[in-house]
């Protein structure tokens, strides 16, 4: 597995035990932060629920952190469920209609959300009310089902796959981006005090320099460094036991994976653009992983570049690992 992709069920309790429990705790992203604080506190003074949020941005950013965050800051508690886990109309139909007013629904990865379902939520999003189709085919009934005015939380790693018009029903967007190095220092050493481990400044520093921008992979980082502090029996965990974890890991100064650097040796190697599902199939990870986890990362530090035709390993993408980069051959530019 990829380090830093989605989360397994230890990462889901760990990630539980060290959410934010308010809004003060979460770190960072101050302007998403200060917009739904405005906006809750608005629809509190009005007795309203809370417009319908849609949060955007790759994995571990806190959009699951934040949906928690919005129903604690309007006094009410969340309903959880995902796109992939609403099959049936029946399902999110049960979900829906006992909801309790001002209530809560996240919906993770709603970009997952089966096309058939969409209908339903519109209706109980703007109309507080769904159709349930009794019997289907001509003629078939159907009964109106009213729903409790609710707020809900979409997250999406990929926001532009939903459709326009579901996207124009959340009153409130917000797009989370990676992490500054500073604010993965302060969610480490909060975290660290939390698990009860000493973690000194400059190990905090290195660790949160090679998360790529992402809490959840510092906060992984820490787990492995935390047990190899452990086993050498010290205290705390300085910058030396820092590195050596990060070393085991295999995690380099840029925050690459092997398989980061797997995929950038075989984008060098073929010396060609190369389209996602062919590059998929080379290093022998899902299109999604790849697109969503991975390339964000290579693309933000200038590692690869998109085309037209594919991607291409950038000139610094050589450097990186170590290699000179092939002469153009004459007439074409390199990489261009
Ligand atoms: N801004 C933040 N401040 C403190 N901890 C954070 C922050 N954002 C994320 N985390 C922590 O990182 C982990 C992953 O966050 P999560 O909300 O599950 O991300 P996402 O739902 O976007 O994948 C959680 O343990 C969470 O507590
Ligand atoms: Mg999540």
């Amino acid at each position: 597995m990829v380090f830093h992709e989605q989360p397994d069920p230890t990462d889901r309790e760990f990630d539980r035990s060290l959410r934010p429990a308010t809004f003060q705790e979460f770190v960072g992203q101050e302007q998403i932060r200060d917009n739904l604080a405005i906006a809750i506190r608005a629809a509190r003074e009005r007795g309203e629920p809370l417009d319908h949020v849609l949060l955007c941005g790759p994995p571990g950013l806190g959009k699951t952190t934040l949906a928690h965050l919005i129903a604690q800051g309007m006094g009410t508690d969340v309903v959880v469920t995902s796109g992939p886990a609403l099959g049936a109309p029946k399902d999110l139909a049960g979900t829906l209609t006992r909801l309790r007013r001002d209530q809560v629904l996240f919906i993770d990865e709603i970009h997952r959300l089966p096309k058939a379902l969409e209908e339903y939520l519109y209706s109980a999003m703007e109309d507080h009310a769904i159709d349930v189709v009794l019997d289907p085919g001509p003629g078939g009934r159907s009964v109106r089902l009213g729903v409790q005015p609710f707020t809900l939380v979409g997250a999406t790693t990929r926001e532009g796959l939903l459709t326009a018009p579901f996207r124009s029903r959340f009153g409130i967007v917000e797009r989370l981006e990676p992490y500054p190095t500073g604010d993965l220092e302060q969610i480490l050493i909060r975290a660290a005090r939390r698990l009860s481990v000493a973690l000194e400044p400059d190990a905090a520093t290195l660790c949160a320099e090679r998360s790529r921008g992402t809490p959840r992979m510092s906060l992984r980082i820490l787990r492995r460094v935390r047990d190899l502090a452990q086993v050498k029996q010290k205290t705390t965990i300085d910058a030396v036991t820092a590195r050596e974890g990060l070393d085991r890991l295999r995690i380099d100064h840029l925050g690459l994976e092997e398989v980061d650097r797997k995929l950038l040796r075989a984008l060098i190697q073929r010396g060609d653009a190369v389209g996602l599902k062919t590059l998929a199939a080379m290093i022998d990870e899902a299109e999604d992983t790849l697109e969503d986890v991975l390339e964000p990362h290579l693309l933000r530090c200038g590692l690869i570049a998109r085309t037209p035709r594919g991607r291409v390993a950038t000139a610094a993408a050589h450097t990186h690992l170590g290699l000179t980069e092939p002469r153009p051959r004459t007439g074409e530019l390199p990489f261009a």
